[in-house]
């Protein structure tokens, strides 16, 4: 367990980063979200940079980043919008505002506009189920969430 989680900083490097957390391969997770931070993705010579740091395999380091939904293997949009499919969520429409949102965005859910404005990523609870449908813009909860509702969020999360 890291007692304190330092905060990102862009100037340190991979290996500081691990150093940071003991460059102990319990600490995998911490770390992945610390390089995260910092670069805003996990670039292919991260990931083989922390594997070296901890003395694990590339793989390991892989079977770990594609388990986390959080996890991201190339840039993000500008935006990111997080939609919940998860079951309460479902109940209230979700399905329908995900088909909105995929066209209104042009984008599929799990990767990012061609122009790199939008990424749409599915989320499994927002823990804001009883106002489902919910999404998430850029950090920020939303519920109830409609198909006019997500066009104005995004379009104000542009702005
Ligand atoms: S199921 Fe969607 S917020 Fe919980």
């Amino acid at each position: 367990m890291v007692e304190s989680v330092p905060e990102p900083d862009e100037n340190r490097t991979v290996l500081q980063l691990c150093q940071d957390y003991g460059s102990r391969p319990e600490n995998l997770v911490e770390i992945l979200h610390a390089v995260q931070a910092r670069d805003g993705y996990l670039s292919d010579d991260s990931l083989r940079d922390i594997a070296a740091c901890l003395n694990l395999t590339r793989a390991e380091v892989h079977g770990v980043v594609s388990f986390y939904h959080d996890f991201r293997r190339a840039p993000s949009g500008k935006t990111v919008v997080k939609i919940c499919l998860a079951e309460a969520c479902q109940a209230v429409g979700c399905d329908a505002l995900k088909e909105h949102a995929m066209q209104a965005l042009s984008t599929g859910v799990g990767t990012t506009s061609s122009d790199g404005a939008v990424s749409l990523e599915p989320v499994y609870c927002l823990g804001n189920c009883a106002l489902g449908p919910a999404v998430m813009v850029n950090g920020d909860l939303h519920g109830r969430v409609t198909p006019e509702k997500l066009d104005s969020l995004v379009s104000g999360a542009d702005s």
